[in-house]
């Protein structure tokens, strides 16, 4: 080949064509549900590059920015976030070459940090046991470093008129073309407010007089539900589905454009959500089932047909190690087994149901290793032929025979392991189970021959919490 040969060439000061697929996500109808008289449309924002429908505001408002003059080759974008927002914004600013730094509270999964940082972005964790006002609240951070640092851009989802337009001007126009200029009613939740007002304004613009419905889908705890109905604002609670809610009013939500609201309990949107991924096989994550399930409640309501969109604001990807995971949902309370009223109750993978990572007398001490490390555990019981649990082995156990020599991770796992096993009847209580942990150990219960399951400290806090007074549970807070 010469040297002449047409190389492919990198267009100058031209982003990424990723981000021209902002935007123009599918619609696809709701058809293995109840939905009363109603036909119900799913808004697909899941489909975006980034993953939710923060993509759409991330392009607005850093496009918003560069167009004010107020972000410049080489500054840097500075956002409080905890989610997709972030992800948007480090897809975003990143692919047009600017420097992201996100400020992130400290109770955010690895998961979603690890995604942000993949995409070049900065992190500065701050405490998210704070409010407003507080130092240290990641808002507060975010716009004193935004001061701090030359050529810096706070982008503030949560004031920025480009949120809402975003939605104005692109999302709310989609709609009206997919649905073929007939729409009911729209349900929304509301976590900065950007959608609702969005939405809620073009509606109004192409069908006036409150001619569609907006409704919002609030998770239970957040203030905004009884504010829509009450008119007033109630002391916030907790909730674990992620992305709406507040316990404030945004200063870009434009509340008065909701014409009726729903609350819906977390229970209620992780099981719609998954729902919604069995029967029409769509991945969302846990502000979709909020949402859904809202949708619903609105459709099954009416006497006349009517056609109802909502969205699925986000990919389920990212609740793959939460609501779609059984064991977190059945620690968190969320799914129901019958209590036994004894031990059993705090086995949290079952043998007999298949649950539990084991390990063979002859498997070497690398396969034991590896299942350790695939499966996050620092023990695993030793099972033999004949399913029972003959030992366990754990990581000393490992390295007492690895330490001066690696090549023994090829001797047989019954060479390392502890055979003198705590084991325990069901109807043990609570107290020598402590008396086993205090000796470093973890419980084996055992019903006669049968070996039930394994029970660890954490086993046992985890069951302590779910079974904590509702009125000493402190509250946790949600950010967007
Ligand atoms: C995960 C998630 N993020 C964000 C939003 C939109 O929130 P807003 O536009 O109010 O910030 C939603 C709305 O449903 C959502 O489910």
């Amino acid at each position: 080949m010469s040297d002449t040969s047409e190389a492919p060439s990198i267009a100058e000061n031209k982003p990424p064509a990723i981000l021209s697929l902002i935007g123009d996500t599918p619609l696809v109808e709701v058809t293995q549900f109840d939905t009363g008289p109603c036909h119900l449309f799913l808004k697909l924002e899941n489909q975006n590059p980034g993953g939710s429908i923060k993509d759409r505001i991330a392009l607005s408002m850093i496009e918003a920015a560069e167009e004010e003059g107020k972000l410049q080759p080489g500054g840097t974008v500075v956002e409080a976030t905890a989610g997709n927002t972030g992800l948007g914004l480090a897809l975003v600013a990143g692919a047009k070459g600017y420097r992201v730094l996100l400020v992130i509270p400290d109770k955010m999964s690895q998961e979603k940090i690890s995604h942000v940082k993949a995409l070049g972005a900065e992190v500065r964790i701050t405490r998210s046991d704070v409010t407003r006002g507080h130092p240290e609240y990641y808002q507060d951070v975010a716009a004193r470093l935004a001061e701090e640092i030359r050529g810096a851009f706070y982008v503030n989802q949560f004031g920025n008129p480009a949120n809402p337009l975003a939605h104005e001007r692109t999302t709310g126009p989609e709609i009206w073309e997919q649905m073929r200029h007939d729409v009911d009613a729209v349900v929304v939740g509301v976590g900065s407010g950007g959608t609702l007002t969005g939405l809620g304004r073009f509606f109004n613009r192409v069908k006036p007089r409150r001619g569609i419905e907006v409704i919002l889908a609030d998770p239970t705890g957040s203030v905004l539900y009884e504010y829509v109905k009450m008119g007033k604002l109630v002391e916030s609670g907790s909730w674990a589905v992620e992305g709406i809610g507040e316990d404030f009013i945004p200063e870009i939500a434009d509340m008065s454009l909701v014409t009726d609201a729903f609350e819906i309990d977390d229970e209620e949107s992780f099981a719609t959500a998954r729902d919604l991924l069995h029967k029409e096989g769509i991945f969302g994550g846990s502000s979709t089932g909020t949402l859904v399930a809202g949708a619903l409640r609105y459709c099954r309501q009416q006497t006349k047909p009517k056609r109802v969109v909502t969205l699925v604001p986000d990919t389920g990807n990212k609740y793959l190690s939460k609501m779609y995971n059984d064991f977190w949902m059945a620690e968190q309370g969320f799914i129901h087994r019958p209590p036994q009223g004894d031990l059993s109750d705090l086995i949290s993978h079952r043998y007999e149901a298949g649950e539990v990572i084991t390990v063979g007398p002859d498997d070497s001490l690398l396969t034991a290793f590896k299942r350790m490390r695939g499966s996050d555990v620092s023990q695993l019981p030793v099972v033999d032929k004949n399913g029972r649990a003959i030992g366990i082995i754990d990581e000393s156990d490992l390295l007492v025979r690895v330490h001066r020599d690696s090549s023994h991770f090829n001797d047989p796992v019954e060479k390392a392991m502890t055979d003198r096993l705590e084991t325990l009847p069901p109807d043990t209580k609570i107290k020598d189970l402590l008396d086993v942990f205090d000796r470093g150990r973890v419980a084996i219960v055992m019903e006669d021959d049968k070996f039930l399951g394994l029970i660890t400290r954490t086993d046992l806090l985890s069951y302590l919490r779910l079974h904590m007074p509702k009125s000493a549970a402190p509250l946790e807070r949600e950010f967007v």
